[in-house]
């Protein structure tokens, strides 16, 4: 009577254990259906790759995780998220990295995705990474006659603006400065614009008022010629009081610890004004939008040297 109880359970559990066998081998059959793939995948399946990307300064870099048993990548290119994607190159299963470098027009939107594919005697199998959407700018392009190097604006000593170029306060930017001067003004602290859009001719008079009292040489040292000035741009304020004396005050201070939250970076730093071109300016910002100022700012880095440009004047 025992004896045959142990029996019946021993039927029993190795008959539930063949329905788990059983089950299991089915569902890897269908995954290699639907190229998806278990943990315990058998060789021929492919894993999804994911791509992530990086803006580089002169070109993007895709870089994408291992697809088990994959032979080859594609790399497609499309403009539109489902439009037709154009095949960049195809490259080989120990490579998991691609440079595009075909950056057209001044600024584009492309979407990227990779396809990775597998074959074996006459099956082929692919499976597609994740579809990524990214920005990219041509290095240096001019539009207008102003330059813009990775689709940032720039003017200074080496890049100069168009006499024509007129276009008032940066609406983005003056919003920014907006935000900024309320959360100073909670912590105590008052902030105003003493300067900020200059147009070319306003320019020219100030630097020729600076160089007719210092000279040019000094005049040059803490005022830009006409069409090299920042404030022409309308990106660049300069807060409460343009003067060496705003360097020590609770203001500079707030100034120079917040200002990258809100999208500016203190332009012309101490130590760097041989490659600025200026001196320290405490109180001059220029707005970059939140995430270029928190990165520029995180670098330690000043502008020019995180673009990789000069600031020198042609002429003396
Ligand atoms: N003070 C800055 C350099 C300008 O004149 O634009
Ligand atoms: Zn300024």
């Amino acid at each position: 009577m025992r004896q045959s109880r142990i029996k019946t359970l021993a039927i029993t559990i190795f008959t539930l254990g063949a329905i788990i066998l059983m089950t299991a081998a089915t569902s890897d059959n269908n995954y290699s259906k639907s190229n998806f793939v278990s943990a315990e995948s058998s060789e021929t399946l492919l894993t999804k790759p994911v791509l992530t990307a990086k803006l580089k300064k002169s070109s993007l870099k895709l870089n994408w995780t291992k697809a088990e048993n994959a032979n080859e990548y594609k790399i497609y290119r499309s403009k539109k998220k489902n439009g037709k994607y154009k095949k960049l190159a195809e490259v080989t299963a120990d490579t998991l990295t691609f440079s595009d470098k075909d950056f057209k027009g001044e600024r584009k939107t492309y979407y990227y995705k990779i396809k990775a594919v597998t074959r074996s005697g006459e099956s082929v199998e692919h499976t597609y990474s994740n579809t990524i959407k990214k920005t990219v700018y041509k290095r240096k392009s001019k539009v207008h006659g102003v330059t813009y190097i990775d689709g940032i604006l720039i003017a200074n000593k080496t890049y100069k603006l168009p006499k024509t170029y007129n276009p008032g306060t940066n609406s983005k930017a003056y919003k920014a400065f907006q935000k900024m001067q309320s959360a100073a003004y909670k912590d105590g602290i008052s902030l105003f614009i003493a300067s900020g859009f200059r147009s070319y001719s306003y320019q020219k008079s100030l630097y020729n008022s600076y160089k007719a009292r210092d000279g040019k040489e000094i005049a040059d040292t803490y005022s830009a010629r006409a069409g090299y000035s920042e404030h022409q741009t309308g990106l660049a304020f300069d807060i409460n009081n343009p003067s060496s004396t705003f360097d020590n005050t609770k203001e500079a201070k707030w100034l120079t610890k917040n200002c990258t939250k809100y999208g500016f970076i203190i332009r012309y730093q101490k130590s760097k004004e041989k490659i600025t071109g200026y001196k320290y300016e405490s109180w001059h910002i220029r707005y970059l939008g939140k995430s270029l100022a928190k990165k520029v700012t995180k670098s330690g880095k000043c502008l020019e040297e995180y673009l990789g440009i000069t600031s020198e004047y042609k002429h003396r």
